[in-house]
């Protein structure tokens, strides 16, 4: 084959394959942490020691020891040379490798390096620039931004001259031509000469995962339009591919999870703060690209847009993009008038965190939103509400989480489970159970309560439901009691204060065979020597009120949704055990072992998790 391979074409071929894509059109690959596992093609083996790392784009086989990136996946298994599968690969991914002729892409190699040189020249005279700025430096300094974190993002300052820029570039011996291309410069309407673009701006070099600076932000030090200046779209310059602070977040060494904000600011308030892993969508809407980019890095992806009306909307369309990725992203929610920067700053770290745990999945935050627009309170209203929120339920896959919602919907709004269920199943849905519920049902308590804490409105964990509901039938009847006890330990119980319940009644009944049902006075009474105690689950517990048509179906059911729920915290356990072991640049036997059996384990809870589906 006469094909000379250039490494922009490995390099193109690098950012696009999704090597767990690639892999499983071999292998057969599960979720395993933050990595993928399955069963070795190279070498014959039971359990799966096999594992693929999406965030590093490499496999590696714990069993026999082979490993590499994608190239060297597709040459062992397609048995082809190196050049055989770059034209493979590019031939599976449609990427036209005509066109990185090799004289062509000698060319624009070099042309691109000046760019890069050209970018980093800049950079470094806007940073020299800012140092002898007093005026700049005491923006940066009313805003809070202290040396560590300048230097950390390069900021830099652009003065308010229209050739300084230009002057010093020109002086370094760098052409015209290249630095109009890059977006510094442009031409002055009559043709005699260049202008700098940026001037009197505070500059924010936008640097890629492979370091390079591929283009700037600028944002106006006085007040005048625009707020914010960026480069063009260039030829090292594609807005809608990158994000701002991906190199910061491309060097931690565990990417456990990423925030996406709006602007520079927020990034760099954030970072000075000590949450080093957001980035920001460069002055355009979040792209489908940029989505890719951020799966790479991690799965957990929150979003933290301004909480007005635009950055609702622009969470919405994100939680669509990132979805499409198959992401499950969460949103976390600003008070109102708030961005991320001007947050942190005012509230500091631990609120900002606390607002992190309290995320919103996506179906959770869509509906909250969607409650905002409709005055529950009036009849016509709430039919809407719940017509929309039926449509949002439908498209959930799972159909215990349908259920779940379904139950929080009609508690909400005091419809019918039926009725709502037949909007989202169709009218074929038939409720297992009805349950007319607790003390915030009616009246104006309920609606105090979501008032007060728009967060705490999402729907209370399905688990948690299911536990109290055992716990009050358990009280009200040793009958309930013998089935639960068959199915259910009191380790099965995961709720600190259900645990705590669980003990008192399996005690109870255990000492007292006599006893027919529980009194709640007495358990309360011995609740009293517990400390840390939630009184308002208690309270809760004490006040559902159940009623369901096949009473032991009930029971069945809620069971089967606290077997769920262990199983899943289990496996989340193993899950983290995996990363954790992964992540071990130096593992001896012991650690292979215990992977190994970690993985066969994961597997088994997945096994048992879908039974459960
Ligand atoms: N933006 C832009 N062009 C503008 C305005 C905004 O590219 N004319 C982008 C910038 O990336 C900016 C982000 O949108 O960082 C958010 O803009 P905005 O909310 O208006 O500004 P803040 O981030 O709050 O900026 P600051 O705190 O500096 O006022
Ligand atoms: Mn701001």
């Amino acid at each position: 084959m006469a094909y000379k391979i250039n490494e922009e074409l490995i390099e193109k071929i690098k950012d696009t394959v999704n090597i767990v894509d690639l892999v499983s059109r071999y292998v057969n690959l599960k979720p395993a942490g933050s990595n993928y596992v399955g069963l070795c093609p190279f070498h014959q083996e039971k359990t799966p020691s096999f594992t693929v790392s999406e965030s590093k784009n490499l496999f590696h086989c714990f069993g026999c020891g082979e490993g590499g990136d994608l190239i060297s996946f597709v040459m062992k298994i397609e048995n082809l040379s190196f050049i055989e599968s770059i034209k493979l690969l590019a031939d599976m991914y449609n990427i036209p490798i005509e066109s990185y002729d090799n004289s062509y892409s000698q060319e624009t190699k070099k042309e691109k390096e000046r760019l890069y040189e050209i970018n980093r020249e800049a950079a470094l005279f806007y940073i020299y620039n800012l140092r002898r700025n007093p005026k700049a430096l005491k923006y940066l300094k009313e805003r809070n931004i202290g040396q560590d974190t300048m230097i950390k993002f390069g900021l830099g300052y652009a003065s308010n001259s229209w050739n300084e820029l230009y002057d010093y570039l020109k002086n370094k011996g760098y052409e015209d031509g290249d630095i109009e291309k890059v977006g510094l410069i442009s031409k002055r309407k009559d043709n005699t000469g260049y202008y700098d673009k940026f001037r009197n701006r505070i500059m924010f070099p936008i640097v890629d995962n492979k370091n390079r600076i591929i283009g700037f932000g600028g944002r106006i030090l006085d007040v005048g339009k625009p707020k914010y200046l960026n480069s063009p779209d260039t030829i090292i310059f594609e807005k809608g591919k990158n994000l701002y602070g991906i190199n910061l977040v491309h060097k931690m060494p565990n990417r456990e999870k990423i925030i996406l904000v709006e602007g520079y600011m927020d990034v760099i308030s954030l970072f000075a703060y000590g949450i080093n892993y957001s980035v920001a969508s460069l002055g355009t809407a979040f792209t489908q690209d940029q989505a890719k980019l951020l799966k790479r890095y991690s799965k957990n992806i929150y979003i933290c847009y301004d909480s007005d009306n635009a950055g609702i909307k622009a969470t919405l369309k994100a939680l669509d993009i990132l979805e499409r990725e198959d992401v499950e992203p969460k949103v976390i929610i600003l008070p109102k008038d708030f961005d991320p920067d001007d947050f942190i700053k005012e509230k500091g770290l631990d609120e900002f965190k606390k607002l992190e745990e309290n995320a919103l999945s996506s179906i959770d935050y869509r509906i909250y939103i969607l409650k905002k627009k409709y005055n529950l309170n009036k009849v016509e209203e709430k039919i809407r509400f719940t017509k929309e929120a039926a449509k949002l339920l439908r498209a959930l896959k799972s159909p215990i989480e349908k259920d779940v919602y379904i139950d929080k919907i009609s508690k909400e709004t005091n419809i019918a489970r039926e009725a709502i269920g037949k909007e989202v199943f169709g009218n074929s849905y038939k409720p297992n159970t009805t349950i007319y519920k607790d003390k915030y049902i009616s009246g104006k308590n309920r609606h105090n309560k979501s008032e007060i804490s728009p967060v705490k409105a999402v729907l209370e964990p399905a688990h948690l439901k299911a536990e109290k509901n055992l716990l009050k039938l358990m009280i009200q009847n040793i009958d309930y009691y013998k089935r639960i006890k068959n199915h259910l330990s009191r380790e099965d119980f995961l709720n600190y204060e259900c645990k705590i319940l669980v003990n008192i009644i399996y005690d109870e009944y255990e000492n007292n065979p006599y006893l027919k049902e529980l009194d709640i006075n007495l358990i309360l009474g011995k609740l009293k020597n517990e400390e840390n105690i939630d009184y308002e689950i208690i309270d809760e517990i004490t006040n559902i009120h159940i009623v369901a048509e096949d009473i032991y179906k009930f029971i069945e059911d809620s069971i089967n949704t606290v077997k769920y729920f262990k199983l899943k915290f289990e496996r989340k356990i193993v899950a983290n055990k995996i990363k954790e072991l992964d992540l071990k640049k130096q593992k001896n036997k012991g650690d292979v072992e215990e992977l190994k059996r970690l993985c066969l384990k994961l597997t088994e809870l997945d096994k048992e998790l879908k039974t459960h589906l």
